[in-house]
């Protein structure tokens, strides 16, 4: 997987690549990573990528040019080009499972105001990373790449990502690890038992609980089998005893 973000602030994304799991997967070629420098596509002489809006306001705009020249150039046959704005569609785990299957993705990071809307003309989707406005792009392009990258298979333990909260729909389950005894705050004595079907029981049950308690909402998304759509009501109706 080869991923290209196009950025006034390349040196944003350093410590970003040079860091932990991501490091690892660009040392094992496993991903490519690269952050271009807009200002470099820029015909203006003063390369200059922002402009005042048309109809007048606050602030900046970017403008097309340099950002048309520079998809131009990194774009290939089966490249995805995302600009990342609040204004897209919000980015889920499940949007980062189907992005780890492309093979070239290009991520636009806007500043300033935002980016020249004719700039849909040049991409393929727009999305967000949440209900809320950054100053840049660049913190959501680092939070795409991250989440589709540790997906990307050989990144991490497949069998730890397939786990992960949110991965099929449900959190996960909750995790301790050594000492067993904490100041009184002790591990769930199942998981020292070494019974291994009772602890895959404990998790199955934990995970719905997790789900239930802490983001019910993710409920209506979720495919269930009987058996959890018992336990789930089970659940709820204990947690209004308490
Ligand atoms: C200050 S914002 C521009 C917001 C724009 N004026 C608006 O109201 O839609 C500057 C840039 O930060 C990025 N950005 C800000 N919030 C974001 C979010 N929630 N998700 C993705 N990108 C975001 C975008 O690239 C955006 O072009």
């Amino acid at each position: 997987m080869k991923i290209d973000i196009i950025t006034i602030f390349p040196e944003f994304f350093n410590p970003f690549l040079e860091t932990s799991i991501i490091k690892r997967a660009i040392e094992q070629k496993i991903v490519s990573i690269n952050a271009h420098q807009l200002r470099d596509y820029s015909k203006n002489k003063h390369k200059k990528v922002d402009d005042t809006p048309y109809g007048g306001g606050a602030g900046m705009l970017m403008t097309l040019q340099p950002l048309d020249d520079a998809i131009t150039k990194l774009r290939e046959k089966n490249s995805k080009v995302i600009l990342l704005s609040p204004q897209g569609k919000k980015f889920t785990q499940k949007k980062a499972i189907k992005l780890a299957k492309e093979s070239h993705i290009i991520l636009i990071c806007g500043h300033y105001e935002g980016i020249d809307a004719r700039i849909e003309n040049y991409i393929d989707e727009e999305l967000s990373i949440g209900d809320y406005v950054l100053t840049g792009g660049e913190i959501p392009a680092m939070i795409v790449s991250d989440a589709v990258i540790r997906l990307v298979p050989g990144v991490i333990h497949e069998d730890s990502s397939e786990e992960d909260s949110l991965q099929n729909g449900w959190l996960k389950y909750p995790q301790y690890t050594k000492p067993n005894d904490y100041k009184g705050h002790l591990v769930p004595e199942v998981l020292l038992s070494g019974n291994h079907q009772e602890i895959m029981k404990w998790r199955e049950e934990m995970r719905l609980k997790n789900t239930v308690l802490k983001r019910s909402d993710l409920l209506k998304n979720i495919k269930k089998s009987d058996v959890q759509a018992k336990k789930i009501e089970e659940i709820k109706s204990n947690s209004k005893k308490v």
